[in-house]
């Protein structure tokens, strides 16, 4: 396995993991059969795709912030805020993938750990995450990280609270 150069954190989006975002995205698309195409734009003008990606914005009509989880200039996965949710709760507050050649090495509990400490900066005293039933690596990542079940939404995704009061 790779040893990374200092522990992985939450960091605004930047052109230094560029090499690293490129092909671990690729690699990701790949072995999920999703599209690819998106990554010709991204791979021409990454100046611009980050851009784009930096700072607050409006996404699905509320205020987000989009992560990346970086390690000097290793790409690990990304990570939005949603500072509220959405009229349908969909999504919840916390989004969040790991791309796949660094799967299953404990950086998803990780990165929702680091989360939960923004989110109570934002003073999001309760966090809500929403996780498909089959997601079993998910459901074991917000578990956790202190998940609690409290039904589903209406498109049958498990609802979980996290309490951020205890996030460190
Ligand atoms: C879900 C996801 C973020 C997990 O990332 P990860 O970095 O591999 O997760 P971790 O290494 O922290 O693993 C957490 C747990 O899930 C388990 N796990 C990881 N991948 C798994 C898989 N494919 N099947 C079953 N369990 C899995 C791990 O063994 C670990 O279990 P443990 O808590 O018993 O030790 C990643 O698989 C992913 O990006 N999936 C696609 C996008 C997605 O589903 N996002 C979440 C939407 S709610």
């Amino acid at each position: 396995m790779i040893e990374l150069p200092a522990p992985p954190s939450l960091a605004t989006p930047s052109t230094q993991v560029q090499t690293s975002y490129l092909i671990g995205e690729q690699a990701d698309m790949l072995h999920r059969g999703s599209n690819t195409e998106w990554l010709r734009a991204a791979s021409l003008d990454f100046d611009s795709y980050v851009e784009e990606r930096v700072g607050v914005r409006e996404r699905w009509g509320v205020p987000s912030e989009l992560f990346w989880f970086t390690s000097h200039e290793y790409y690990i996965g990304s990570l939005v805020i949603r500072h509220t949710l959405t009229e349908d709760e969909g999504g919840g507050h916390i989004g969040y993938h790991v791309v796949y050649p660094w799967q299953r090495q404990g950086h998803a509990s990780q990165m929702l750990r680091s989360a939960l400490v923004k989110c109570r900066a934002l003073a999001i005293d309760r966090a809500l995450l929403t996780v498909a039933p089959d997601n079993l690596a998910s459901l074991s990542v917000v578990r956790r990280n202190g998940g609690v079940p409290d039904g589903t939404n209406h498109e049958g995704d498990i609802r979980f609270w996290i309490d951020t009061s205890v996030a460190n």
